[in-house]
This record gives structure tokens, C-alpha cells and sequence, in this order.
């Protein structure tokens, strides 16, 4: 698929998690076959700002390429200000977030409180698109409740504001991350534009990205949880890894994190990534339990490399 003058390799692309989706797992899952990765979510105002917490959540590398920045905001200047300020950055994609549900950015009127002013939100669509030369994508959900299902027209306005191209959460604000998620709104949001829709929201496999593309007409997908632990889960034929697989997409995973972040300061937030590799296997208790048992990274790197494969 094609995002603006952007060629994606593949149409399975890695979802922006916060607390997550670093440098180096981004670069891990393109190196699986991801074909496009996603910045955490970062403020227009720490950036604006000039925050260094936030100009840190901007680092990338050559080999992370295409590479999308997820902005979110609810004003239209600051946004437009936070989109110009990263045409200094290597970035191929700017995306705007209007799904986080989170209540402290709903009260800002920014995330998916954007689904409900969307004249607002076609403002900072514009303001974003007016102030960069990189395509535009904007993240929405199926709208704000089931009693509010607006992703469709959301998705036209988004479009007319200059949107290349939308990704659909199909789940509600209400929702959360809860319930089963509704494949069909991406159906009804793909017939609804002319540009590329992404389809987002409880594929747990390669099979099952496959099976949204064919069953909603969505030109790409976007996998989130499923990813985390599982970096393989953008190549076909990857249902079923064996322990060989998980201590080797590990033992990667822990070999770029000292190239990118201080890996002592980031203990705990590799030991969370670190014990997702051996949820739900025999066995894997065990493992985890030597993963949070580390009280440095370099013991922790000592402790993968005596699993038996
Ligand atoms: C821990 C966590 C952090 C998330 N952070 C973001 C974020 O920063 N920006 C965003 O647009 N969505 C964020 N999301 C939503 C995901 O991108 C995705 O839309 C959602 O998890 C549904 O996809 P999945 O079922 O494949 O996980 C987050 C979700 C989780 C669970």
C-alpha cells in the first residue's frame, strides 16, 4: 500500500503503544517485515516546547524506514506549530492521534473527544497538512459510544481536510480496550473514502490481518498487542513459535536496546518486553520469573542466553 509519495513493503504495520514502542522495538519489528512502525504518542506542546523527554521520543535511525510520529493535541496552532518543528526530523508520516481514550487527554478535548468537535478536528487536520510536506494520516476509533457510531463521517471529513490516509480503531471510546472489537465499521469507513483506510483492533495473527483485508476491503493493518512479545507476527507462516524463535527475536531485542537507550535507566521496561516473549508457553513462569529476578540488564542478557533452547 501507498501512503501520499510513501511505498509501504508491507501492509502489516506496528501500532503506536505507548510505553512501548521505543526505537528499538520499532526497529525489531521492521526487521520482522513490519512495513511501516509508529512513534508513541507525543505531545504538540512538549514539543513545542522543546521538551527533552519528548525531542528523545523523535529518535530514529536509517534502518527504521518509513517511520510514522504520532501527534496529538486539541489545538489547531499548536499542532500546526508541532507539525513544522518536525520537518527538521528524519519522519516519512505524520499521524494525529483522535482514539486515545485515556481520561487526562479527554479532558484536554484532545484523543477521541476530537470524534465528538470534529470541526475542531478537521481545524487541526488542516493546520498540520498546511505546515509540513509529509503525507497526513490521522488514528480514529468506530466513534464515541455505541450510541455515537460516527467513523464514517469522520473519515469524510478527515479526507476532505487532507488526510492520505486513515487508520480505524473499531472500537468505541466507551469501549477502552475491552469487548470484542467490530471489524465491520472498517468496512463501512473503507467505503466511505477514496483514500487508504488501516484496519486496527484485536488481530492476534499474520492469518487474522490476511482475514480483515479480505473480509473489510481495508488496504492495510495495524497490530498492536498481539505485537508485543512477538515481533514475528509480521511474517506469514509465524503462528506457531518455538522456543528457538522466542530466545532469538529476544536475544535481537536486547542487543539494539543498548545501541539506542540507556539500558539501565530502561530495566524495567525491558524486563516488561523481556517476559512477554514467554507468555503462555510450558514453561514460561519459570522464565519470566528469572526475566524480573534481573537487577541489572547485563544480568538479564546473562539469564537469556542460559534458556535452553
Ligand atoms: C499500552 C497501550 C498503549 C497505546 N498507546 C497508543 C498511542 O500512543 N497512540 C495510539 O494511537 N494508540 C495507542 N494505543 C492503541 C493501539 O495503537 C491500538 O489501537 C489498540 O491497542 C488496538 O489494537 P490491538 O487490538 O492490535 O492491540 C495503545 C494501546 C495500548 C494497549
Amino acid at each position: 500500500m501507498r501512503i501520499g509519495s510513501i511505498q509501504l513493503r508491507n501492509p502489516f504495520i506496528l501500532a503506536p503503544l505507548a510505553g512501548y514502542t521505543d526505537l528499538p522495538f520499532r526497529l525489531l519489528c521492521q526487521e520482522y517485515g513490519a512495513g511501516l512502525t509508529v512513534s508513541e504518542m507525543i505531545s504538540c506542546h512538549g514539543l513545542t516546547y522543546c521538551q527533552p523527554p519528548t525531542i528523545q521520543m523523535l529518535a530514529t535511525t536509517p534502518a527504521e524506514q518509513p517511520f510514522s510520529v504520532q501527534l496529538f493535541g486539541a489545538e489547531p496552532g499548536i499542532m500546526g506549530d508541532a507539525a513544522a518543528i518536525l520537518s527538521d526530523y528524519h519522519l516519512d508520516i505524520i499521524d494525529i492521534n483522535m482514539g486515545c481514550p485515556v481520561r487526562k487527554v479527554i479532558k484536554k478535548g484532545a484523543g477521541c473527544a476530537l470524534m465528538r468537535t470534529p470541526e475542531l478536528a478537521a481545524q487541526i487536520i488542516r493546520q498540520v497538512v498546511n505546515n509540513t510536506d509529509r503525507p497526513v494520516t490521522v488514528k480514529f476509533r468506530s466513534g464515541w459510544n455505541h450510541q455515537e457510531i460516527s467513523a464514517p463521517r469522520f473519515a469524510q471529513m478527515a479526507e476532505d481536510a487532507g488526510a492520505a490516509a486513515l487508520t480505524i480503531h473499531a472500537r468505541t471510546w466507551s469501549d477502552g480496550f475491552s469487548g470484542q472489537a467490530d471489524w465491520q465499521i472498517i468496512r463501512k469507513v473503507k467505503k466511505s473514502v477514496n483514500i487508504p483506510v488501516i484496519g486496527n483492533g484485536d488481530i492476534h495473527s499474520y492469518e487474522d490481518g490476511l482475514r480483515m483485508m479480505a473480509e473489510t476491503g481495508c488496504q492495510g493493518v495495524m497490530i498492536g498487542r498481539a505485537a508485543l512479545g512477538a515481533p514475528w507476527i509480521f511474517q506469514p507462516q509465524s503462528a506457531s513459535p518455538t522456543l528457538a524463535t522466542r530466545i532469538a527475536a529476544l536475544s535481537r531485542h536486547l542487543e539494539l536496546i543498548p545501541q539506542f537507550m540507556d539500558s539501565k535507566r530502561c530495566l524495567g521496561r525491558t524486563k516488561n518486553h523481556a517476559g512477554r516473549y514467554f507468555k503462555g508457553i510450558p514453561g514460561g513462569s519459570i522464565i519470566r520469573q528469572k526475566i524480573y529476578a534481573a537487577t541489572s540488564f547485563q544480568e538479564l542478557r546473562g539469564q537469556v542466553s542460559t534458556f535452553d533452547i
